[in-house]
C-alpha cells in the first residue's frame, strides 16, 4: 500500500468527486428520513495543504486553489467551498477535508457513518479523530467488503463512496464485484465509484461491463482538465453514480461546464455525461 492520499488531496479530481458527493447527500437529505453514508476507501480527515506532502506535488493549487479564489461561484460549488471554507476560518487555505470530514460535517443528527481504511495509520487518525461520535463507525478494514459487510442498513437509505487508489490492475473489476454484492442486498442503495481516467482501453471494457450489469440507473460522467492522452499525470477522473438522485444530473449540466472551463490545465480539457444504464 504505497498510496498516500494527503500527496493529492484538493487537486482537480478531489474538487470534482467532492461537490458530487456533498450534493448527492444534500438531494438525499431532503428526505427527513435518517440515511447512512459508507465510506469504503475513506483516506483521513483533514489534509494539511501546506505540508509537505501536498506541498511537494502542489495539485491542491490547481484544484481547491482556484475555487477558492473564484468569483461569481455557481451554488452547488459555493455549498461545496463553504464546507471547505468551514476549516479555513481566517480565509487562509490550509487545511482540506477529506471525503470522511466532508460529509461528517454535513450528517444530521438522524444520519450515520460507517468508514473503512486499510492504511494503520490512516485508520488510526481516523479512530483518534471521530471517537466518541456513536453515529460514526471507523473500521480497519478492506472497504470492498463494505457492502457485503453492511448493506442493507437499517435506515433503508444508504450513500456509499467507493474511491480505491487503483495501484492495484485489477481495483475496477473489484469494484464491479463489491457493487454487484452491494447492489444483490441493497438494490435502491446510491453508489458513487470514482476513478481515473488514465488507460482509456481497460475503460472501454469496464464501461461494457458496467452497461451489461442489471443494475437500476447508473449515470456516467467524465471530467478531464487535459486532453485524455497527454503524459503529465492524472488528466482527469469519472465518476459512476448508480441510483442518482434527481435532479443531480439537471444540475450537472450546468456546473460541470463551468468547473471544467475554471480547472482546465491545457486546450482540449472537456466533460460529458451519460447514461449507461436505465436513462430516467
Ligand atoms: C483515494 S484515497 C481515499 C480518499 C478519500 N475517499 C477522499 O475522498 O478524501 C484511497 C484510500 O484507500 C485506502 N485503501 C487502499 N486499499 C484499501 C482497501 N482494500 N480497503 C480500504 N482502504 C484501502 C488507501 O490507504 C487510501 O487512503
Amino acid at each position: 500500500m504505497n498510496y498516500r492520499h494527503s500527496f493529492h488531496a484538493g487537486n482537480h479530481a478531489d474538487v470534482f468527486k467532492h461537490a458530487v458527493l456533498l450534493r448527492m447527500l444534500q438531494l438525499m437529505q431532503r428526505k427527513e428520513t435518517p440515511l447512512c453514508y459508507l465510506d469504503s476507501h475513506a483516506g483521513t480527515s483533514l489534509y494539511d495543504l501546506l505540508g509537505e506532502q501536498a506541498g511537494k506535488t502542489g495539485e491542491y493549487r490547481e484544484g481547491i486553489g482556484r475555487l477558492w479564489q473564484a468569483g461569481n461561484v455557481p451554488p452547488l460549488l459555493a455549498d461545496y467551498r463553504a464546507a471547505v471554507a468551514r476549516h479555513n476560518p481566517d480565509g487562509d487555505l490550509q487545511l482540506y477535508p477529506g471525503s470522511p470530514q466532508l460529509i461528517a460535517d454535513a450528517l444530521r443528527e438522524q444520519d450515520r457513518m460507517i468508514l473503512s481504511e486499510l492504511h494503520p495509520q490512516d485508520a488510526d487518525t481516523l479512530k483518534v479523530h471521530f471517537a466518541g461520535q456513536d453515529a460514526i463507525a471507523v473500521h480497519h478494514r478492506d472497504g470492498y467488503e463494505l457492502g457485503k459487510a453492511f448493506l442493507p442498513v437499517a435506515e433503508k437509505r444508504a450513500l456509499w463512496l467507493l474511491d480505491p487508489p487503483f495501484e492495484q490492475p485489477d481495483d475496477l473489476l473489484r469494484c464491479l464485484q463489491a457493487m454487484d454484492a452491494g447492489l444483490q442486498r441493497m438494490r435502491h442503495c446510491v453508489i458513487a465509484l470514482w476513478y481515473p481516467i488514465k488507460d482509456t482501453r481497460a475503460l472501454k471494457s469496464f464501461y461494457q461491463q458496467v452497461a451489461q450489469r442489471d443494475w437500476p440507473k447508473v449515470l456516467r460522467i467524465e471530467f478531464n482538465v487535459r486532453p485524455a492522452d497527454t503524459s503529465l499525470g492524472l488528466n482527469g477522473s469519472g465518476l459512476i453514480l448508480v441510483n442518482p438522485p434527481w435532479p443531480l444530473w439537471e444540475e450537472l449540466e450546468t456546473v460541470l461546464p463551468w468547473l471544467n472551463k475554471l480547472l482546465t490545465q491545457s486546450a482540449g480539457a472537456d466533460w460529458r455525461m451519460d447514461w449507461l444504464v436505465g436513462a430516467p
